[in-house]
């Protein structure tokens, strides 16, 4: 059985993150989406709310599980019995960030490996971030994540309005 972890705030889930979802599972058994708990970053959806998210989203691909995480990644990959970390990279300013991480998970954890994987060139400037900002502010992101996102963030967020 090939098993991979995908984890990541999921702050909301982008367009970007299902395409690597997607992807993930033609090439493993089992995709474990891992939502972390981070309090400390003010996340605009709970990490129940997330999971539910990502859930609805991926409901047509068995491969994928959905599951939160406190702590550290490798023992969440131990208890799940997972050594392979998979996570997108877009622009090559992710690189540093990730490689850091990468190397640190590897540091903690020998057996573990993390593969990089490109999201369609359409999603390569997509991130969560951007997704909330742009919503905020009026701007049309239609495209950019789920439909079950797109009604989420209507329902959470206002719109302010330009001037
Ligand atoms: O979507 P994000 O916020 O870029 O995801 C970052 C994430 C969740 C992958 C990373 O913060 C993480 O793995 N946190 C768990 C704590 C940990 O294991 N830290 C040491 C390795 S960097």
């Amino acid at each position: 059985m090939r098993t991979a972890v995908y984890p990541g705030s999921f702050d909301p889930l982008t367009n970007g993150h299902l395409d690597i979802i997607r992807r993930g599972t033609r090439l493993f058994d089992r995709v474990l989406v891992a939502v972390l708990e981070n309090e400390g970053k003010s996340p605009l959806f709970t990490v129940a709310e997330r999971m539910e998210i990502i859930a609805r989203c991926t409901s047509e691909l068995p491969a994928v599980e959905i599951h939160s995480f406190t702590g550290l990644l490798v023992d969440f990959m131990r208890r799940h019995d997972a050594a392979v970390v998979v996570r997108g990279i877009r622009a090559v300013s992710d690189y540093e960030y990730e490689l850091q991480m990468a190397l640190m998970n590897r540091e903690l954890s020998s057996d573990v490996e993390t593969i990089f994987m490109i999201p369609a060139v359409e999603y390569t400037y997509v991130s969560s971030r951007l997704v909330k900002e742009v919503f905020r502010l009026g701007g049309d992101v239609a495209r950019l994540v789920p439909p079950i996102v797109l009604e989420s963030l209507k329902r959470r967020i206002p719109v302010t309005a330009s001037v």
